[in-house]
């Protein structure tokens, strides 16, 4: 089953207006707003410490939020606490992968499916994930420490779709992998997921990695978005991406 198949209510994914989040009283994202139809698939640019994570981790009521609304498959989250939301159908790879280094390739997916096991809709199942990553079956007795980054990588993204989720924010997945495994496991697993109807939102540093999978562009520059636009027009304007890219 596709992920448009059992999520028909609404055509947003992601509605953000006016947020505004920081840590500590430090305010790093201000007044940000955008839509991310379903299907869509979303770069999310931005230099060292633009605020892509924040942006990432507060669409999942991880940071202290300021002001502002998020709407996620036609819920407004505002506030709720990250548990609820992830319930709403959304998942997140962290940067940095998001798995846990002492328990096995098995282990970790069984955390990630027995969180879901009340979902109504069980379209993945460990079974499936070893189907469609062979990698990953022949690993599932390794703990994930041993495993290669894009071996991680992957078990991160096996890991939020257990979770039954239809869009899913991948924060900067390419960090640490070489040019194969970006383009075997991100670029293949992921362009997967874009053909089958999945909506994504990429927080990337590598741009040309990010605009084969993404269709729009958002930027972020000092924890303001600056840009939100096609991909095609994005990667015209030389001087748009050297002003806050620094390309
Ligand atoms: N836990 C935290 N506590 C305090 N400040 C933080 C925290 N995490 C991030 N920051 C600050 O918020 C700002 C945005 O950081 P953020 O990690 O969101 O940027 P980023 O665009 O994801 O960067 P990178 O590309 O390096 O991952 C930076 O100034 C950073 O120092
Ligand atoms: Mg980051």
């Amino acid at each position: 089953m596709t992920a448009q198949a059992f999520s028909a209510q609404t055509a947003t994914a992601i509605a953000v207006s006016g947020l505004s989040a920081g840590y500590d009283g430090v305010q790093v994202l201000h007044d940000i707003s955008f839509t991310l139809q379903k299907g869509e698939a979303v770069a999310l640019l931005g230099r060292n410490g633009s605020g892509k994570s924040t942006l990432a981790t507060a669409l999942f009521g991880m940071e202290p939020q300021v002001s502002g609304q998020i709407t996620i498959h036609g819920a407004d989250v505002t506030g709720w606490a990250s548990h609820r939301i992830a319930r709403q159908g959304i998942a997140l790879v962290p940067q940095g992968r998001g798995v846990f280094p002492d328990l096995t390739v098995e282990e970790n997916l069984d955390m990630a499916a027995l969180w879901s096991r009340k979902q109504p809709c069980r379209s993945w199942t460990r079974e499936r994930v070893f189907d469609s990553f062979p990698r990953l079956a022949e690993r599932r007795r390794f703990h994930s420490a041993s495993l290669s980054g894009g071996e991680r990588q992957l078990l991160a993204i096996a890991r939020a779709l257990l979770t039954q989720a239809q869009t899913i924010v991948l924060d900067e997945p390419s960090e640490g992998l070489s040019p194969r495994a970006i383009e075997e496991v991100i670029i293949g697993t992921v362009g997967q997921l874009k053909s089958e109807g999945y909506t994504l939102l990429i927080a990337e540093q590598n741009m040309t990695m990010a605009l084969q999978l993404a269709e729009r562009v958002l930027i972020l520059d000092h924890g303001t978005l600056v840009h939100d636009g096609g991909s095609a027009a994005f990667l015209a304007d030389e001087a748009l991406q050297r002003e806050h890219l620094g390309l």
